[in-house]
């Protein structure tokens, strides 16, 4: 049974409505918190992994600490890098006028780690008046859409993902944001050798693992490798493949961090925007031919304070 057929037997009124072909779902008058019955949550799990992104409006119920617990719901938590709101222990606060680098990039959440998150979870707290849309885009169709001889050459690439920024993108940000990206997001040097088509355990799709975090595909040299990069990565960004959302307050998207790169749009200039987000622990990614991503490197600074 499908995961819309789930819900709508457990909750006549709700609702799964599509919101482009291949990639989105917005699920209409559930209430989310962490007392769903547990049939509720797998039908929710269900229509996640066959949407890929799903969204709630009407949300505004949930605090920080009720988001958690709904989280909770569906998986471990994992620890944020960085602080977490008052009373969670995993709930963080991305706000536009703090020290944070806003995330317009294509890029797959924390995909330096080998067991990178499984699910992300956003809630809507503070939206701006106009801009400030996320796109998401479904990597397993960006898979599919390439031609037989290119998913082969994808299915034997693997590329090394890392927090270590380049240059050309610290040189554009605040320097409130070096500050943060150098204490908090790069305080450890992560490097990931991933598999460029991972396989997703429960439904045996092949997914591109790409995005920003990658820094160069493993044994091919660079100019070349920039090239399959963009090649592949076109097909991440497709707009076909995308589906795009205009958040309200109170809003809460889902999405499976597994088989997506997702864009904040930073077009809404010194506006405030403020959501919360919250982690949900991944697998290491296992290749086509069942091999496993490795951490290769995992390199501590030291802090400043202890700099002799
Ligand atoms: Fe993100």
């Amino acid at each position: 049974m499908s995961g819309t057929a789930l819900i709508n037997n457990l909750i006549p009124t709700a609702d799964v409505v599509k919101r482009a072909a291949r990639i989105g779902a917005e699920i209409r008058n559930i209430k989310l918190s962490g007392e769903l019955p547990h049939q509720t949550i797998a039908a929710i799990n269900s229509v996640l992994l066959e949407h890929k992104v799903i969204f709630f409006r009407d949300q505004g119920h949930l605090d920080d600490a009720g988001q958690e617990r709904f989280a909770l719901r569906l998986g471990k938590l994992m620890p944020p890098m960085g602080p977490v709101t008052n009373g969670t222990t995993s709930v963080r606060k991305v706000d536009s006028t703090g020290a944070f680098y806003r995330a317009d990039a294509w890029h797959t959440d924390l995909a330096f780690f080998d067991a990178y998150p499984k699910i992300t979870m956003l809630r809507g707290v503070v939206i701006p008046a106009f801009g400030g849309d996320t796109v998401w885009s479904n990597t397993a169709a960006a898979y599919l859409d390439l031609p037989p001889q290119l998913q082969h050459l994808a299915d034997e690439l693997w590329a090394v993902h890392s927090n270590a920024f380049d240059s050309a993108v610290i040189a554009r940000i605040s320097e409130a944001d070096k500050k943060y990206w150098d204490e908090v997001m790069t305080r450890t040097i992560y490097e990931t050798e991933h598999p460029v088509v991972r396989v997703l355990p429960e439904t045996g799709e092949r997914a591109l693992v790409l995005g920003n975090y990658v820094q160069h595909f493993v044994g091919i040299e660079k100019y070349d490798g920039q090239r399959l990069f963009d090649l592949f990565q076109s097909h991440v960004t497709a707009p076909e493949n995308t589906v795009r959302w205009n958040w309200k307050e109170g809003d809460v998207a889902i999405w499976d961090n597994r088989a997506t790169q997702h864009y904040g749009v930073n077009d809404y200039g010194e506006q405030r925007r403020v959501a919360c987000r919250v982690t949900i622990e991944g697998e290491v990614p296992v290749s086509v031919h069942g091999q496993c991503s490795v951490t290769r490197v995992k390199a501590t600074r030291q802090s400043p304070e202890n700099v002799a």
